[in-house]
């Protein structure tokens, strides 16, 4: 049963698409008081688990730490973080009840989850505008899937998109793109994807591809479709401040970019330098730049990654101009008088909050400000580009995904979980992040496997890909300057070519389960005690997953180990893909065990009575002889 609450006068952000009647009073779940700001307080008892937040820090149950719901370019996810890419305000209360909570508010709001006082559950924010639904049902599972049905249908990629992908932050040019398509190809390692990051543009301007490094790009990506690779172009907030631009001077003349108080142009430096943002939540606005994307679908592009899109800010023109005055006075004093104060107004100019209350939208002739709806503004961009693709091509199926995001933009294209490292940490996190973003409606998702930042080792990569081979969205993403990171880098490169192989045998299988969760707005990715609820040890599983309802899954997440614990819920088959295209099998039972899994090895457990289709290896999605799959199963 789901039960809509108001309060004020909420900004409509179009993340329920049902229609539900507003209920008058308030919720009975906690104390709620919405005079000052707003506030839920809730007693939890002490074997409460709360599941979801999607795309948030730490655990797969939440208690115990604080979350903020505040879409945030922070390329260091440690675990103290409060606020990633996304903001997911949904949460399930799992006890003797099953109570789902979705806060429909833009701005920030505060989850902590007994992280003031153990046993308490306290979701805060400024303003008391919002809608709270209520969800009960019979289980978790009913709880979630009443949920997505109310937010609308998942994304569906097109089906190349389960395919492996390659990106790096700074393949410069055609001849750079060649040699990863070359040490892919060459190597008879699988790949359907590579994805462009900033410099294919002409100065980081968006919709513009250089002309120098990318001589003839029609025939280039049709010449890259031959060999079944297609190339992903990544699509940035902020439009480069440029006369002769013809983006910024539409945009300009138009009145489409977001607005200071005095009715200017609100500027912000990104990547392209000094850059105005697209007001996103101004429909006009939205359909002029969704309708942009056909320049590069025109040249054969079927799939983007938006990215910068909380927006992130470098520095704002306040910002900086704030700074020349502290530099001006610091140099009136002596040079030692006040540094502090200078590095302080330094380290305060990226992704500073004040910036967000600095520019509005227009919404239907009303200006509001952003920092009212700061976390829907990466889905509007997410869904300009979806409603445009529709019209534009509206026989295709196109690739999209974003970095940042809100309950809503499942609809319009999945996201990967943005700057990771190359830590075997963030190999769990990745892990833990699914089965809750699945919750939050977003099924195609994944994250930079090999790690973004830092350097990737070979066990590290192998370990993340035994991980990656089952996530929708595959793809090894690394920052510019870190170590190499391609499979085709490391020795030993046929570990990486089975590895990676596994995902091509199993993508019947995947491709078909994804379809059916999006359908039945079911999750991919389980918690254990989704299935299991009876067995308390399920609760306490962290590393381990149940993926759609045949398979469970519980990758080695840690350095030098040959192996693992795993904890069964019952009797299952334990199945190693091997090096030489054999599988071994084990029949466990219910319990605790330590499983051997070597480098090369990609472990999967099938449950007891399900089996599912194993293709033979291919290179590429089109190449996989769907007519020749064999079924693997423990059947009884
Ligand atoms: C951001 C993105 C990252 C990308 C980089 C350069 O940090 O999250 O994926 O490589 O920008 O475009």
């Amino acid at each position: 049963m789901i039960k809509k609450y108001k309060f004020g006068k909420p900004f409509e952000t179009e993340a329920v698409v049902k229609e539900i009647p507003v209920e008058a009073g308030k919720p009975e779940i906690g104390e709620i008081s919405a005079e000052e700001g707003f506030c839920l307080i809730y007693k939890m008892t002490d074997e409460l688990v709360v599941y979801g937040l999607g795309e948030a820090n730490r655990g797969i149950n939440k208690r115990g730490y604080k979350y903020v719901s505040l879409c945030s370019d922070d390329f260091n996810h440690t675990e103290d973080k409060l606020s990633l890419y996304g903001a997911h305000n949904f949460i399930l209360l799992s006890g003797e009840s099953q109570v789902g909570l979705f806060f429909d508010y833009p701005a920030k709001l505060t989850f902590d989850i007994g992280y003031t006082r153990q046993d308490t559950l306290a979701v805060t924010c400024d303003d008391a505008d919002l809608y709270l639904y209520v969800i009960t049902g019979e289980s978790a599972l009913d709880v979630v899937k009443q949920f997505r049905e109310i937010i609308g249908g998942s994304y569906i990629p097109p089906k190349y998109a389960f395919g492996f992908g390659q990106s790096r932050w700074g393949y410069m040019n055609a001849g750079d793109i060649d040699s990863v398509v070359e040490g892919y190809r060459g190597n008879n390692i699988p790949i359907d994807m590579v994805y462009m990051d900033i410099d294919y543009m002409v100065d980081y301007k968006d919709f513009t591809v250089n002309p120098e490094r990318f001589p003839d790009f029609k025939s280039y990506v049709a010449g890259k479709k031959e060999q079944n690779i297609h190339l992903i172009p990544i699509i940035d907030a902020g439009v480069k401040i440029e006369d002769g631009y013809d983006i910024y001077e539409e945009g300009r003349d138009k009145g489409y970019f977001c607005k200071r108080e005095d009715g200017s142009d609100f500027e912000a430096c990104v990547w392209p330098g000094w850059t105005h943002f697209p007001d996103f939540l101004n429909k006009d606005a939205r359909e002029w730049f969704g309708s942009k994307y056909k320049v590069l679908i025109d040249q054969g592009i079927d799939g983007f990654w938006n990215d910068m899109n909380e927006p992130a800010i470098f520095y704002s023109r306040e910002g900086i101009n704030a700074l020349d005055e502290c530099v001006k006075e610091t140099a009136k004093t002596k040079l030692d008088a006040k540094p502090g104060k200078l590095e302080e107004h330094f380290n305060k100019l990226q992704n500073n909050h004040k910036d967000y209350e600095r520019f509005y939208h227009n919404v239907n002739g009303e200006m509001v400000r952003h920092d009212k709806v700061h976390n829907i503004y990466g889905y509007n961009m997410t869904r300009a580009a979806g409603e445009a693709f529709k019209k534009i091509a509206p026989e295709k199926d196109i690739l999209m995904f974003s970095r940042a995001s809100y309950i809503g933009m499942h609809r319009y294209g999945g996201i990967w979980t943005g700057d990771n490292k190359s830590w075997w940490s963030h190999i769990l996190l990745n892990l833990k992040m699914l089965p809750s973003l699945n919750m939050c409606g977003f099924l195609y998702c994944g994250a930079d496997l090999g790690g973004f930042g830092d350097n990737a080792t070979r066990d590290l990569l192998l370990r993340w890909l035994a991980l990656g081979v089952f996530t929708p969205l595959m793809r090894n993403h690394a920052a510019i300057g870190t170590r190499d990171q391609e499979a085709y880098r490391f020795e030993g490169i046929e570990d990486f070519r089975h590895v990676i192989g596994v995902r091509y045998r199993l993508i019947p299988y995947l491709y078909n389960a994804y379809l059916k969760a999006a359908k039945e707005n079911d999750m991919l990715f389980k918690p254990l005690a989704f299935v299991y609820p009876e067995d308390k040890h399920c609760k306490q599983v962290e590393d381990q997953l149940m993926l759609s309802d045949e398979l469970m899954i519980a990758p080695v997440y840690t350095q030098n180990a040959t192996g693992r614990y795993v904890y069964l819920p019952e009797e299952m088959m334990f199945v190693k893909f091997m090096q030489d295209g054999s599988l071994k099998k084990e029949i466990l039972e219910k319990g605790h065990h330590y499983v051997d899994v070597a480098l090369n090895e990609v472990p999967l457990f099938i449950r007891k009575g399900c089996r599912i289709p194993l293709a033979e290896v291919a290179l590429s999605v089109p190449e996989i002889d769907e007519s020749k799959t064999m079924m693997v199963g423990y059947e009884m």
